[in-house]
C-alpha cells in the first residue's frame, strides 16, 4: 500500500500534564507530519525530516494551519440510545423507564439495529471519535450489528450486550443463564477479531439478580482479557434502591466487588456519590471511574468530584454517555467537564482536557501502546481540528493565542463543525 503523509500542526501527549504550563507532557510540532503505512504510524516529526524518509510515491495531505491530534476516545456510550438524546424526563430512573427502555426494545429487530449502528458510528466519526466503549441492548443481535458496523469501518471498538434479568420490561429481560450463554457466544464471535474487543456488561445492580451477577463474575474469570462495564452511584434514588436490593452488602461498590467484577479492565460509569471505602477498593483493584459530564448535568445526577477521586489514587476517564449525554462530541463533553470543576472550585486546564480525551482515555483502556498518541508503531487514528471553523470562533481575539488558549477555545466553542477530518487506520473518513 502507498504511504500517506499528513502535514499540519501536530500535538500528541506523552504523559499527564501536571499543570497548565507543563510543556514536558506533550510534543507539539508547528510544521509537523505523520507518515502512515498499512494503517500504522511509521514516522512522526517535523515535516522536513519526515518528508525525507517518505517513499517517492507518497500521497501528501496538507492540513495546515489545522491541528492534527490522536483521535478522541469515548469510554462510555449507549448506541441504542442514539435516537433518544434530548428526551424530556425527570432524573435517572424516570428517564430510563420513560425513554430508554422504550427505545431499546426496537433493537430486537436486527435491521433496525444495523441501521442505527451504522449511523451511530458515522456520528462518532463526524465528531472525531475513533474509539468508543458502547453498551448494546439486551439482544445479542444488537451487539452483532454493532461489531459488524465497526468491523466494516476498521475501527478499534469495544462493546457488549447488556445483561438485565429484573426491573426492566419483559421484552428487555434475559435470564441469568441466557445472559451468560449469549455473552459467551458473542465473546467467541467478536473478541479479538480485527480491532474489536468485548465488554461483559451487567447493566447495573438494579437490573441484575444476584444469580446474574454471579454468572457475570464467572464470565470475568473465564475471559479475563475482556473488559467489564457497568454503572455505579450515579443518582441518590438509584443508590437507595440498589441498597434495598442488596442490603447485606457494605455499599454499592461492594456488590460488584463481591461478585468479582472489579479489576483494571473494569469501567464504572458515573461513580459520583462514593464512600471512602468504595474509593479505596476502586484504587486497590485499579478499576476506572468514568466521568460523564453532559449526562450528569442533563439528569441532575450530581457533580463528579475529580480531585477527591484522583487524590484517592483512582483511575479516571471521561465519556459522553449518549443518550443521557447531550452530545457525541468529546469537545462539548470537556466544556461541561470544565464547568463541573468550576462549580467545585477545581481546575481543569485545557492541556489536561486534551490529554484526557486521547492518551488519558487510552490508558484507562490499557490501550496506550495502540491508540491515544501519534507515536511510531501505533494505529493511525487521527483527528484534524480547525479552531476557526465558525464565525464566533473567528471573532475570538487571537492576540493572546498560544497553544493552550487555542485548545481552550476548541473545547469551549467546539463541536463537529470544528472536525475537518477523521482518519481511521490511515483512511480519511469524513467528507467535506
Ligand atoms: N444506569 C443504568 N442504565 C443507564 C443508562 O442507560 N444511562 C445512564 N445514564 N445510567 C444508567
Ligand atoms: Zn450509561
Amino acid at each position: 500500500m502507498t504511504e500517506l503523509l499528513v502535514r499540519g500542526r501536530v500535538l500528541t501527549f506523552t504523559d499527564e500534564p501536571q499543570n497548565a504550563q507543563d510543556t514536558q507532557s506533550y510534543k507539539y510540532l508547528e510544521d509537523g507530519a505523520v507518515l502512515i503505512k498499512d494503517g500504522k504510524i511509521t514516522k512522526l516529526g517535523d515535516y522536513s525530516a519526515v518528508s525525507l524518509v517518505a517513499s517517492e510515491d507518497v500521497r501528501i495531505v496538507d492540513h495546515r494551519p489545522n491541528l492534527i491530534l490522536p483521535g478522541f476516545i469515548d469510554t462510555h456510550i449507549h448506541y441504542p440510545q442514539t435516537q433518544i438524546m434530548a428526551s424530556y424526563a425527570g432524573n435517572l430512573l424516570d428517564w430510563l423507564n420513560t425513554h430508554t427502555f422504550v427505545a431499546e426494545q426496537k433493537f430486537r429487530d436486527e435491521q433496525h439495529a444495523q441501521s442505527i449502528a451504522d449511523r451511530f458510528l458515522d456520528e462518532l466519526i463526524d465528531n472525531g471519535t475513533t474509539t468508543a466503549v458502547a453498551y448494546c441492548s439486551v439482544h445479542p443481535q444488537s451487539a452483532d450489528a454493532y461489531f459488524r458496523a465497526s468491523q466494516a469501518r476498521n475501527m478499534r471498538m469495544i462493546g457488549g450486550k447488556v445483561m438485565m434479568d429484573r426491573n426492566a420490561p419483559e421484552a428487555l429481560r434475559d435470564t441469568a443463564q441466557t445472559g451468560y450463554d449469549e455473552t459467551k457466544d458473542l465473546i467467541q464471535r467478536w473478541h479479538g477479531v480485527d480491532r474489536l474487543a468485548y465488554a461483559i456488561s451487567p447493566r447495573f445492580a438494579i437490573t441484575s439478580t444476584p444469580e446474574q451477577l454471579e454468572l457475570s463474575g464467572a464470565l470475568v474469570r473465564e475471559y479475563p482479557e475482556c473488559y467489564v462495564q457497568t454503572h455505579l452511584s450515579e443518582n441518590r434514588d438509584e443508590i437507595e434502591f440498589t441498597k434495598s436490593l442488596y442490603s447485606e452488602m457494605p455499599d454499592y461498590l461492594g456488590i460488584y466487588e463481591h461478585y468479582g467484577l472489579l479489576g483494571y479492565k473494569t469501567l464504572l460509569g458515573h461513580s459520583i456519590h462514593l464512600e471512602d471505602r468504595e474509593l479505596g477498593i476502586m484504587a486497590e483493584t485499579r478499576s476506572v471511574a468514568v466521568f460523564c459530564p453532559t449526562s450528569n448535568l442533563f439528569l441532575g445526577s450530581g457533580l463528579f468530584d475529580r480531585d477527591r477521586v484522583e487524590a484517592a489514587g483512582v483511575r479516571v476517564s471521561v465519556a459522553t454517555d449518549v443518550g443521557a449525554g447531550t452530545s457525541f462530541s468529546m469537545l462539548r463533553t470537556m466544556d461541561e467537564a470544565y464547568k463541573i470543576m468550576q462549580l467545585q472550585q477545581q481546575r481543569l486546564n485545557p492541556l489536561q482536557s486534551f490529554y484526557m480525551m486521547t492518551l488519558g482515555n487510552a490508558r484507562a483502556l490499557s490501550l496506550e501502546d495502540k491508540i491515544g498518541t501519534l507515536e511510531e508503531g501505533t494505529e493511525a487514528d487521527l483527528v484534524v481540528l480547525d479552531s476557526a471553523a465558525t464565525s464566533s470562533a473567528r471573532l475570538r481575539t487571537r492576540d493572546d493565542f498560544d497553544l493552550e488558549q487555542e485548545l481552550f477555545l476548541l473545547q469551549t466553542l467546539g463541536d463537529d463543525r470544528f472536525v475537518v477530518q477523521t482518519y481511521i487506520a490511515g483512511k480519511a473518513m469524513k467528507d467535506k
